[in-house]
Order: structure tokens, then C-alpha cells, then sequence
């Protein structure tokens, strides 16, 4: 039914505990029913500090199939949004809709679009879908052959999930086969030819069968400015993309999005949630690097506080098999700006436990939200607990004014070591 009017509050299940699911939380909370009041309920499991001062959260193990279908079904829980990879590996998804319960995220066997590079490939490859060559390799002389095959710079993946450290690229033979060295004791690895151009996050409601798209975003991979450093699970983007080629959506929906999840289909293992495609634009063409099954972090705190279409709406339409005849979902001319607070020694070793302070006086600075991702209250103190501590997201009426408010809002933070890129969306040229 669209557009979807509530003849009640949906009962809305949000698992996870990064900075993408606060801002999911943050972006269903701006649903209002009639009377002002929040339009539907929604309890986060199991959130995080931020998280926790906006719904009521709850500690269970969110990549426990059993667990967290025995909540859900205890709660009368209406729609299961899963915000992390781990979840649906796990199976988390397929333990929920086996109980009839509406979720947004695919099940085990789609998922490995995001678990396995492998399985990815041969999609695209099953799919005709533009993307590197690539050769998988067990073992280490494998490696090295690949490797020399592909030359300079060398790409070499872990090619199972690994938190944003499975891939490196560089100049340096040494280097790269020490990675694969590395990853190799954990399983396979993928060298793959480099590819040399713009990188753009789209991200894709499908329901299995139809696709839509939301507005692109650009995500900020290194630890450093100028992109130096290692890669990390994202230090900051922004959205939309001025730059971007008009009917780019229309051509990825066309030569990507759409073969992609029929294919899942054809093979009885439909992808329902989110489909991320990580692309680059090459001087041959738009290539996919990387297919997520998930939500971006941090893409999706610049991309959902543009969103004006209700959230809730479209996710429940997705997994449940309506999206066929919504309408694309629609965005706001604003745009909008991220910066990732992490902590010292992030990504290799980030110290924890140290005290933040001053979000007050960030949260005065005019269209400026906090999404925490690795923070914790002990007693009056909140405590940064991980590496990527929070998104600082900025809106404004054009990069520069999202931007400075972005950074004014950091000066008032406080987090000892902390660390984040100070030239996020500096050069965005309309
Ligand atoms: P992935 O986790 O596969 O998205 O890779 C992380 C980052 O490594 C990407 O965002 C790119 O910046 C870079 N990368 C991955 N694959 C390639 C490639 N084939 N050529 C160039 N850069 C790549
Ligand atoms: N921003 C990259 C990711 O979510 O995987």
C-alpha cells in the first residue's frame, strides 16, 4: 500500500550499535504521527550510548538467530530493520522471516554478496555486471603469480568479511604479499586488477525483486587527509554528488542494481534489504569494486537526514515484497556532510575507555547531529569504547556551510588522541 499511512505505530526492531543505526533511529524518530508524538515504536538492540537517550535499548546478542527472534516475537515486534553484516552472515534474517516477521536485510545465502568476494564475483560475472578482474588464490604461490599477473598497483582482498581491513592497496610487491600472506591464514584471498577513478556509494532498497535507488554519496576510506594512510571502515562523505554524470542512477539501476538481484532471484535466493553497490568510475566505464548488504557507515549519515520519503514506510514496502509501483524515494536539496570522530590508534589499535566531552556545545552549532557509534555511559561520564567513536553530521544549503558547521561542531569535542580528516567534501565542485 503507498503511500503507507499508519493505522498504528509500527513496532520496529533496529539492530546494531554504530553510528549507521543511530542515524536509522534518528531518522525514523522524525516520523510524527497527527498529535507530534513519534509514529512508531521503536527499541534498539543493543544500541549504544547515543542510541540509548533517543529509544530504549536492549542487550542482546544481535547476531544470535534465536535470540533475537524469540525477542522479536515476544514483543510483537512488525518490522526487524538489521543495520551490520555480522547479523545476516549469521542468519539472523532467515531465523525472523521463517516466523513471518517483516525484515529488512537479506538472509545467509544472499548475503554472501557482502561475506564472500568470491560468491560476489561470480554473480556479477553470472549477471554481466561490470567489475575488476580478479583471480582468487589459496595459497600463497597462487598469490604471487596473480600478484606479477596483474602488476602495479597491486590490489590484494581478504575475500571473507574482515571489518574493513581486508583490503590493501599499494605500490609495493613486498607489501602486497604480505597481506596476502596474512590473509591467507584466515582463508582465501583476491588479488584484482587496480582501478583508477571517483568512488561513489549508491545504496538500493530491493525487496527481491524491484530495485530503488537513494540519493549517492561518497565515502572517505583512508585514515588521513589527502587520503593517506591506512584504510579504515570510512572517516567521512557526503551526499549528494554534484559532479555526478546526469542518468548515472538510471545507468547503475540499468547495468548493475537490476541484473544483480535478479540473478540472486534466479537462484532462489532473493535480496531483500539493502543492496550497496561500491563503484568507481573508470575511463572505461562505471565498474563495481565492492557489493555491501547493508547500510554504509558512514554514507548513511549523510544520506538519510536528506531523505524526505518516511524511512519506515520504505523499508516495510521492501521487505515485504511492495516496492513494485513506490515511487523513488525522494531527497532534499540540502546537502549534507560527515566527519568520523575516532579514537587514538585507530585502525590498527584504538585506545579505549577515555572520556569524551562538549557534544552540548557541538549539538548548538545550526544543523549539526551527533550519531554515536562506540560510546558508553559510566555514571555521569560518557566513554569512547572502540575505534570509530562518532559521525558529526552537518547539513546546510551547500558543501561550504555544511562543511564549516561540521568543523565548528569538532572544535567543541573532546576526546583525548582523538583523530579526524579535516578536509571531508573540501573539494566538491558543483
Ligand atoms: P573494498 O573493501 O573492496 O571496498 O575496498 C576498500 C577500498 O579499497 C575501496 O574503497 C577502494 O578505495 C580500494 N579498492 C578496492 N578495490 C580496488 C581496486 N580494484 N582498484 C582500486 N582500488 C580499490
Ligand atoms: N563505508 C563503507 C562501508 O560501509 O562498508
Amino acid at each position: 500500500m503507498w503511500p503507507p499511512r499508519y493505522a498504528y505505530r509500527v513496532r520496529i526492531l533496529v539492530l546494531g550499535s554504530g553510528a549507521r543505526e543511530h542515524a536509522i533511529v534518528t531518522a525514523l524518530l522524525r516520523e510524527t504521527a497527527d498529535d507530534g508524538s513519534a509514529a512508531h515504536e521503536i527499541t534498539a538492540a543493543p544500541g549504544n550510548a547515543g542510541i540509548a537517550t533517543a529509544v530504549p535499548v536492549i542487550a542482546l546478542d544481535p547476531t544470535n538467530p534465536q535470540v533475537v527472534a524469540a525477542f522479536a516475537l515476544d514483543n510483537d515486534i512488525e518490522l526487524v530493520i538489521i543495520g551490520p553484516e555480522a547479523p545476516l552472515v549469521a542468519g539472523v534474517a532467515d531465523a525472523l522471516r521463517q516466523r513471518g516477521i517483516a525484515t529488512f536485510g537479506p538472509g545467509k545465502a544472499a548475503a554472501q554478496l557482502e561475506g564472500s568476494k568470491t560468491f560476489a564475483k561470480r554473480i556479477m560475472e553470472e549477471a554481466g555486471v561490470p567489475t575488476g578482474r580478479a583471480t582468487r588464490a589459496g595459497s600463497l604461490e597462487d598469490a604471487v603469480d596473480a600478484i606479477d599477473e596483474y602488476g602495479a598497483p597491486y590490489v590484494v582482498k581478504a575475500d571473507g568479511l574482515a571489518a574493513g581491513k581486508g583490503v590493501l592497496v599499494t605500490p609495493d610487491r613486498a607489501e602486497a604479499i604480505a597481506h596476502a600472506e596474512f590473509w591467507l591464514s584466515h582463508g582465501s584471498v583476491l588479488v584484482e586488477e587496480f582501478l583508477d577513478g571517483q568512488e561513489v556509494s549508491l545504496f538500493f532498497l530491493s525487496d527481491g525483486h524491484t530495485v530503488l535507488p537513494l540519493s549517492p554519496a561518497q565515502d572517505y576510506k583512508r585514515l588521513a587527509d589527502g587520503d593517506e594512510g591506512p584504510n579504515t571502515g570510512g572517516m567521512g562523505a557526503y551526499s549528494p554528488l554534484p559532479w555526478l554524470a546526469d542518468g548515472f542512477v538510471d545507468e547503475v539501476i540499468e547495468t548493475i542494481a537490476i541484473p544483480t538481484v535478479r540473478q540472486l532471484a534466479l537462484e532462489q535466493t532473493p535480496f531483500i534489504g539493502l543492496l550497496y553497490c561500491g563503484l568507481i568510475i573508470t575511463s572505461s566505464g562505471i565498474r563495481v569494486i565492492e557489493f555491501n548488504a547493508r547500510f554504509g557507515d558512514p554514507e548513511t549519515q549523510v544520506v538519510l537526514p536528506r531523505l524526505v520519503t518516511p524511512l519506515a514506510g520504505l523499508l516495510l514496502a521492501a521487505a515485504s515484497g511492495e516496492l513494485a509501483g513506490v515511487p523513488r524515494p525522494e531527497f532534499s536539496n540540502d546537502v549534507a556532510v560527515t566527519v568520523v570522530l575516532a579514537s587514538e590508534g585507530y585502525p590498527q589499535a584504538p585506545v579505549t575507555g577515555r572520556q569524551i566531552s562538549g557534544l552540548e556545545a557541538a549539538l548548538q552549532t545550526p544543523g549539526v547531529t551527533i550519531a554515536h557509534a562506540a560510546t558508553a555511559r559510566s555514571g555521569a561520564e560518557l566513554l569512547a569504547t572502540g575505534g570509530r567513536v562518532l559521525s558529526v553530521v552537518a547539513t546546510g544549503g551547500d558543501f561550504a556551510e555544511a562543511r564549516a558547521r561540521a568543523y565548528a561542531a569538532l572544535e567543541s569535542i573532546r576526546l583525548e588522541g582523538g583523530q579526524y580528516r579535516t578536509d571531508i567534501a573540501a573539494r566538491v565542485s558543483e
